[in-house]
């Protein structure tokens, strides 16, 4: 039996978690992996902070880099989040021999490209399963079992925050605002959202998914987000009506010509897709492989259990290749892929409300705009409303160029029989 020295810095819900589990789990990953693990160290903020957790013969420091220099620990386990000690933490650690475990996402999303270089020269593992979709091992499944496959296209419900909002206001009809504190009384949100609902940290974690798909980390900047503040309760209602739901999706999709598309967009998806199911906070993944098909993965997003199931793991990881076991490439580049498709040029179907003057001639002056900019319509829907000048308008377009789609609607916009501003969603049909 091999033991392995570890330090965590951060003991938060997750460090929590990887504590307890490393104890309860004990005899069942010395059974499965033939590794054992004594976490001498723990860095934390406050130590005089009152935890329900049994610390005894753990030694609990302030300094996260301690960690990294304490020459007896082989595994350090960052799990503090943000972006500068942490990378100090992990560079350091890695350039002092160490293997690294870490579930930051924000991190990675910054400087993965970075970390795993130095990873490499160092000659040690870095390992980020948490990072994405907490307790669903889908870092292992692209990398692992979908190695013999290119990639086609992922598509994620990857904030579970963003998801007990959706699926909130699609079954009861509440409120965004209500939803969001209802998601905030449950611990899933957290005080400030914004990471979440305005789509960040789905970023962060599609980035992550998009480097091991595709083998180069994508600049955050050439991934477009959009996050679920600003969808209204009545899309909700019509996406009902067309057969639909709305989910926020981090898409990933290769090319013929070899781009990578990534963004993270409020999506359309057809209630008869598994994805549409998916409720609460869970997460879920939909990859689509040129060998395997399509494939799907399940399960919670965060919390401490699920998030410490993936950083043991990563530990076991850690710890096989410290013993000099074989370590597939975290992220190996592909000649095909390293270049992204600018997401004006990405195509969709769209979802589109209007609010527009009920009279003769509108839809008219509205098709023509929108074949103008060679798009075709698949539907119209004017629902039934209270009688006024201005009603709502809905169309469903064919699939077009995410630019000539914007172009159209700028255009329609300024017609005088349009009155505000369009509502548009993308419309996802997962044909292949
Ligand atoms: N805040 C994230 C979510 C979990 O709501 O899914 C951690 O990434």
């Amino acid at each position: 039996m091999e033991k392995f020295k570890v330090g965590i810095a951060g003991l938060g819900v997750v460090g929590s978690g990887v504590v307890r589990n490393v104890r309860s789990q004990a005899d069942l990953l010395a059974s499965r992996s033939g590794c054992a693990f004594d976490i001498t160290t723990i860095a934390v903020k406050d130590p005089s902070k009152s935890r329900d957790l049994d610390t005894t013969g753990i030694q609990i420091i302030t300094d996260p880099l301690q960690i990294a220099r304490d020459p007896e620990i082989q595994i350090v386990v960052e799990l503090m989040g943000g972006t500068g000690l942490a990378r100090e933490l992990v560079c350091e650690s890695l350039r002092n021999g160490k293997a690294v475990v870490t579930a930051n996402k924000a991190l990675l999303a910054e400087c993965g490209e970075e970390l795993l270089a130095l990873a490499a020269s160092s000659r040690k593992p870095l390992c980020f399963e948490a990072s994405v979709a907490g307790g669903i091992p889908i870092l292992k499944a692209l990398r692992e079992g979908l190695i013999a496959n290119r990639i086609l296209s992922l598509h994620g419900i990857i904030n579970g925050t963003c998801n007990y909002i959706l699926s909130q206001i699609a079954q009861t009809g509440a409120s965004y605002a209500d939803s969001l504190a209802e998601a905030q009384k449950l611990g899933f949100a957290e005080a400030d959202p914004t990471l979440d609902v305005e789509g960040y940290d789905a970023m962060h974690k599609t980035i992550v998914l998009a480097a091991l798909a595709y083998g180069f980390w994508i600049p955050q900047n050439l991934v477009r987000v959009e996050g679920i503040s600003r969808l209204q309760n009545e899309d909700f209602s019509y996406a009902k009506m067309l057969g639909y739901t709305i989910k926020l999706l981090g898409t990933i999709r290769s090319h013929d010509d070899g781009a990578v598309e990534a963004h993270v967009s409020p999506t359309f998806i057809p209630r008869s897709h598994v994805l549409a199911s998916v409720g609460g906070s869970f997460n879920a993944l939909s990859v689509r492989g040129d060998v395997v098909g399509d494939t799907l993965y399940y399960g919670r997003g965060a919390g401490s259990n699920p998030t410490a199931s993936a950083v043991i793991s990563d530990m076991v990881e850690a710890a096989l290749a410290l013993s000099g076991g074989v370590a597939l490439r975290p992220c190996a580049t592909h000649s095909l892929y390293a270049k992204v498709r600018p997401f004006d040029e990405t195509s969709s179907a769209y979802y589109t409300r209007l609010s527009v003057l009920d009279q003769p001639g509108t839809l008219a002056k509205i098709s023509a705009v929108f074949a103008e900019h060679n798009i075709g319509i698949s539907s119209v829907f004017q629902p039934k409303e209270h009688p006024g000048d201005f009603v709502s308008l809905i169309l469903l377009s064919d699939r077009a160029l995410e630019r000539d789609y914007r172009g159209a609607i700028a255009t329609i916009e300024r017609l005088p029989v349009v009155s505000g501003s369009a509502a548009a969603v993308r419309v996802e049909e997962f044909e292949s």
